[in-house]
């Protein structure tokens, strides 16, 4: 990577989003601190990481020997407290407030001063996170996409007080990711979410109601829009529970009835049914 402000990155939770985030900077050079309180969950995103880059791998787009060298330059931690080296750290971890919260909290008191705190939350508002801290300038959002070895884009969120420098630096480290940046404001659901998830509940509407089957809802989608996947293929990819959540918010902060959660999605939450993650959503995974 080109910039020696991202010669040191950490990557806090080894979820999905976080083991994928983190194995983009490490393919591209950064060494990365991936940090998580459990440790199954690291060694879980570690074994990801290992697998996304046996597939790169296979199709011939990266050597054994560079996929190497990208987990060489990867290492684990269960302490946020050890993150003072690292000019950036990327937040990743479950979309709740409080938690987003208490790890700002702690990052911005070990974090180095010049560090610039991104979280890749999918809704959580970044102004409210970057309230606490005492870097509000230094706060944005860096929203990448499921699968994020894959998909090209990263939605880089300025929070009301995030700085033009933030931002540059920000918008200049997803391009050497390989990434196409877009800057967007801190309103509900971004860009991305609040078309995307209109969409989805949308799909889940005429599921209810029974418009058509799940197959053929996806089809629709699929070979009338050219989707590469039919949005309840793809509400299971992101998990059922995350697309009731950000439903939620933009509910909530847009007042619209418009982005009313279907119950449907909401039974479903409720009977455990999260998709791909939990075995079965509107699909069966098992
Ligand atoms: N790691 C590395 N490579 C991967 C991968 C991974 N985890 N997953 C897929 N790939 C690669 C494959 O190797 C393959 O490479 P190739 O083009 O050289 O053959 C390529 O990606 C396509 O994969 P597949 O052939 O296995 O399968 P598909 O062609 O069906 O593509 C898909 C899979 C890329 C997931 C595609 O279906 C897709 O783009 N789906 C839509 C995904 C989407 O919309 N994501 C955004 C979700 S919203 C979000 O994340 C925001 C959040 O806030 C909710």
């Amino acid at each position: 990577m080109s910039s020696d402000l991202f010669e040191k990155v950490a990557v806090i939770g080894a979820g999905t989003m976080g083991n994928g985030i983190a194995q983009v900077f490490a393919s591209c050079g950064s060494h990365v601190t991936l940090v998580d309180l459990n440790e199954d969950a690291l060694k879980r995103g570690m074994e990801a990481i290992e697998s996304s880059l046996a597939r790169v791998v296979k199709k011939e787009r990266m050597t054994q020997a560079d996929a190497d060298a990208t987990m060489a330059r990867l290492s684990k931690s269960t302490r946020l407290e050890d993150l003072t080296d690292q000019r950036l750290i990327v937040e990743a971890v479950s979309e709740r407030a409080d938690i987003k919260a208490s790890v700002f909290k702690t990052l911005d008191a070990v974090a180095h001063p010049d560090a610039i705190l991104g979280s890749n939350t999918s809704s959580i508002s970044i102004t409210e996170i970057a309230a606490n801290t005492k870097r509000p300038d230094k706060v944005i959002g860096m929203h990448f996409m499921n699968p994020v070895p894959v998909m090209k884009l990263v939605e880089v969120i300025r929070g009301h007080q995030t700085s033009d420098a933030t931002t540059d630096a920000v918008m200049a480290a997803s391009r050497a990711l390989g990434k196409e940046p877009v800057a967007a404001n801190d309103y509900p659901g971004f860009v991305s979410n609040r078309v995307l998830m209109p969409m989805i509940n949308e799909a889940v509407f005429c599921l209810m109601e029974g418009v058509a089957t799940r197959e053929g809802i996806d089809t629709v989608m699929k070979l009338g829009m050219a989707h590469p996947m039919g949005p309840l293929t793809l509400a299971d990819l992101i998990g059922l529970d995350v697309c009731l959540d950000i439903l939620e918010v933009l509910h909530r902060g847009l007042g619209d009835d418009k982005y009313r959660p279907c119950p449907l999605l909401r039974r479903m939450v409720a009977a455990g049914c999260l998709g791909r993650k939990s075995g079965r959503g509107f699909y069966d995974y098992q």
